[in-house]
C-alpha cells in the first residue's frame, strides 16, 4: 500500500510530483523516492524516512526535467532502506519502475530471471517488474510493458520511465487505484484525487488493465492492448477542501467538519423531508426479495457496520450479519440471489473489501457499496452505491467518514421500511425530524471540549484504558477504543458492559480510566449498574450520558451530558467526544496523530 505519481508536461516534474506526493502522505509514509529524466539522463533519487528527507536530499540536485516518476511507500516486501525504496531499476539502470500493489508470483519470476543471468539488488517484488520489463525491451517501452504484464500476477500500479526514451512514460494499473488527470500543459497520473488536484480538476479513472501511453499527449489500451476512450470526469472537490485549512492536523479538521458532512451526507438522500436515494434506491418487490442481508467491512467502516446491522434489524426485521471482510470472504458465507450484500468502505479500494463484493457477486447476491470516494473500484463494481459525501478523508483516523457511514446506513434501512410498511410514516416522520437537528447538536458538543481535554492530559501516561457500554452504547465504544489505539497508541479494549463481571472486572484498579457510554433508556439502569461496578473499585471514570442517566453524574469522575436525541441516533453523537479524547491524548502524547505509526490510509492489499 504506497502512492504513486507521474508526471509528463511542460512544468517542473520534480515539483509536481513532490506536491502530488505530500498529499498521499497517508497512504504509506516509510520511504520515497522519484526518476527524473534531464536530458536524455534518468537520474534516481530515493531515500527512507519520511517525504521530508527527500525533499532535503533534492535540493542538493541541480535537475531540470519535464518528465517523472515518483513514490511513497509503506513497506510488504523488505524492510523500509534507501534500497528497498521505489524507484527500481532495472540491471542496465535504463528502465525504472514505481510500484502500489503486490506481485503475487514475484519469488517464480525472480528465480527465472536468475536463472537467466538478471541480478537483484532489493528486496521487492517491484524490482522484478523492472527487470522483467528491461527483458523484453527492445527499443519500444510500449510492447516490453504489454509483454512484461502478462507475466505478472497480482495488484498493481506502475509508473515507467526508460532513459532510452526519455519522452516516454508508461502507467498501467490492475487492482490498485490510478487516475488520470488531464492538464493544458500536460499528463498527471496519481494514486488518488487530492495528488492531482492542484493540477486539474479533470480526470479519467482508469479502469483494471488500463495502461496508458504517454508519448504525444496520451493514449490508453485496454488489456488486450486495444486503444480505448474513456470518459473524462469533473472533480468537484477543491484542493482547499483536502488541505488543513488552519487546523493543525486533519484528523481535528475532519472532526470539526462532521456537521457539515453529516448535512451533506443528508443533503441528496432527503430531500423534503422525504427519503430519495435516487439511482441507489431499492423498490419495494427488489426489497421483499431479500431474505438476509450481509453488511461486510474492515476497521471502522466495519463498526459503522454494527450500527447499521441494529437500524436494519431495528426497522426491517431482516435478519442482518455484520462480517469483517478479511473473514467473510474466506467463511463460505452463505450467500444466493436473495441475498443483499452491503460493502462499506471511505476509499472504495480496499482490497478486502473489494474482494468480498465480487465473492458476493460470483453467488448472486445483489451488491450495494456505501462509499465516500465516487469512482472508486468498489463503487463502480458494486450494483448501486450510496455516498457519504463526507468530502476528502486525509487523516489515516477515519472520523468523519464513520459517522456519515453510519447516516448513510441508517437511511437505508428507513428506505426499506417504509417502502415494505414496516414502519407508519408518522414515525419516519419522527425520526427525519430528530435526523436533521444532528448537525447542530455535533456542533454543540464540538463547541464543549474543555472537559474532554483535561481528561485526555490525565490519562495519557496510562499504559490500558477500558471503554464499557450496552447495547448500540457497546458498538459505539468499540470505535471509541480504535480511535484511542490508533492515534494514542494506548491500549484501550472495549466491553459490553453486562460481561465485566464475567472476567474483565479484575483488571479494575484504583483510577483505571473507564469510558463509559450510556445512552439507551431501555437499558439504562442496568448500564448505571455496571458503571457504578468499576466505580466502587476504584476506576476513573468518564460517563458520556444520554438524557436518562443524571445518576453517574455524583459518582463519575467526568460527567459528560450529550445533547438529546432519540436512542437509536445517538451513536453519532457518542462517538464525537470519543473521538475528540483520542485526538487531544494523542496531541499530549507528541504524536503524529495524522499518520500513526504502522497504518496507512487505504489498505489495497490483502
Ligand atoms: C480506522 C480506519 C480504518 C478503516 C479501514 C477501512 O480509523 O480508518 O480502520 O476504516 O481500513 O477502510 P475503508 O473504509 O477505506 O475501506
Amino acid at each position: 500500500m504506497c502512492g504513486i505519481v507521474c508526471y509528463k508536461g511542460s512544468l517542473d516534474a520534480k515539483n509536481v510530483i513532490i506536491e502530488g506526493l505530500e498529499r498521499l502522505e497517508y497512504r504509506g509514509y516509510d520511504s520515497a523516492g522519484v526518476s527524473l529524466i534531464d536530458n536524455g539522463k534518468m537520474e534516481t533519487i530515493k531515500r527512507s524516512g519520511k517525504l521530508s528527507n527527500l525533499k532535503d536530499t533534492l535540493k542538493d540536485y541541480k535537475i531540470n526535467s519535464n518528465i517523472g516518476i515518483g513514490h511513497i511507500r509503506w513497506a510488504t516486501h523488505g524492510a523500509p532502506t534507501d534500497i528497498n525504496s521505489h524507484p527500481h531499476l532495472s540491471n542496465d539502470g535504463n528502465i525504472s519502475i514505481v510500484h502500489n500493489g503486490i506481485i503475487e508470483n514475484f519469488k517464480e519470476l525472480k528465480d527465472e530471471l536468475i536463472e537467466e543471468g538478471y541480478h537483484f539488488v532489493s528486496s521487492t517484488d517491484t524490482e522484478v517488474i523492472a527487470v522483467l520489463i528491461s527483458k523484453y525491451y527492445n527499443g519500444d517501452l510500449l510492447e516490453a510493458v504489454q509483454k512484461a504484464r502478462k507475466d505478472l500476477k497480482g495488484s498493481y500500479a506502475l509508473g515507467v520511465l526508460a532513459q532510452s526514451e526519455p519522452d516516454r512514460l508508461i502507467c498501467l494499473r490492475e487492482e490498485s487505484p490510478l487516475i488520470l488527470g488531464i492538464t493544458d500543459n500536460g499528463v498527471i497520473l496519481g494514486s488518488d484525487i487530492p495528488s492531482l488536484l492542484k493540477y486539474t480538476n479533470n480526470v479519467i479513472y482508469l479502469e483494471n488493465g488500463d495502461l496508458v501511453d504517454c508519448k504525444n499527449g496520451y493514449t490508453i489500451y485496454d488489456s488486450n492492448d486495444n486503444v480505448v476512450d474513456r470518459e473524462i470526469k469533473e472533480i468537484k472537490w477543491s484542493l482547499e477542501d483536502a488541505s488543513k485549512e488552519g487546523y493543525d492536523h486533519f484528523m481535528i479538521k475532519e472532526i470539526f467538519e462532521q456537521p457539515k458532512a453529516i448535512s451533506d451526507c443528508l443533503r441528496n438522500k432527503v430531500i423534503d423531508k422525504k427519503i430519495d436515494l435516487g439511482d441507489a434506491s431499492f423498490s419495494k418487490e427488489e426489497i421483499e426479495k431479500i431474505n438476509r442481508i450481509y453488511i461486510v467491512a474492515c476497521g471502522t467502516a466495519n463498526y459503522a457496520g454494527n450500527i447499521g446491522k441494529y437500524c436494519f434489524e431495528k426497522f426491517t426485521q431482516i435478519p442482518v450479519t455484520n462480517e469483517i471482510a478479511s473473514e467473510f470472504r474466506y467463511a463460505d458465507p452463505i450467500i444466493d440471489e436473495n441475498t443483499l450484500l452491503i460493502l462499506v468502505s471511505q476509499s472504495g479500494e480496499t482490497a478486502d473489501t473489494l474482494a468480498a463484493l465480487r465473492e458476493g457477486k460470483k453467488h448472486g447476491a445483489t451488491t450495494v457499496v456505501v462509499t465516500n470516494v465516487v469512482g472508486s473500484s468498489i463503487d463502480r463494481e458494486a450494483d448501486k452505491s450510496i455516498y457519504c459525501l463526507a468530502g476528502p478523508e486525509i487523516a489515516v483516523a477515519s472520523t468523519k467518514a464513520y459517522t456519515t457511514q453510519v447516516m448513510s446506513l441508517y437511511i437505508l434501512a428507513l428506505d426499506f421500511a417504509i417502502k415494505t410498511n414496516k414502519i407508519s410514516q408518522e414515525k419516519l416522520d419522527d425520526i427525519l425530524n430528530e435526523i436533521i437537528k444532528l448537525p447542530q447538536k455535533i456542533q454543540e458538543i464540538l463547541d464543549n471540549t474543555d472537559i474532554i481535554k483535561k481528561y485526555a492530559k490525565e490519562i495519557k501516561d496510562y499504559e490500558s484504558v477500558f471503554y464499557i457500554g450496552r447495547g448500540l452504547d457497546y458498538y459505539s465504544v468499540i470505535e471509541g477504543a480504535l480511535k484511542l489505539k490508533e492515534v494514542s497508541y494506548i491500549h484501550a479494549e472495549s466491553f459490553a458492559a453486562g460481561e465485566l463481571k464475567h472476567g474483565t472486572i479484575a483488571l479494575i484498579e484504583k483510577d483505571t480510566p473507564v469510558i463509559a457510554v450510556a445512552t439507551q433508556e431501555k437499558i439504562i439502569d442496568k448500564t448505571i449498574s455496571n458503571v457504578e461496578e468499576v466505580i466502587s473499585r476504584g476506576a476513573k471514570v468518564f460517563a458520556i450520558c444520554g438524557k436518562s442517566c443524571e445518576k453517574l453524574e455524583e459518582s463519575s469522575y467526568i460527567y459528560y451530558r450529550l445533547p438529546d436525541t432519540i436512542d437509536s441516533l445517538y451513536p453519532i453523537l457518542t462517538v464525537i467526544p470519543e473521538q475528540l479524547l483520542a485526538y487531544y491524548t494523542s496531541l499530549e502524547k507528541g504524536l503524529d496523530v495524522d499518520k500513526p505509526r504502522n497504518l496507512a490510509k487505504s489498505v489495497t492489499v490483502e
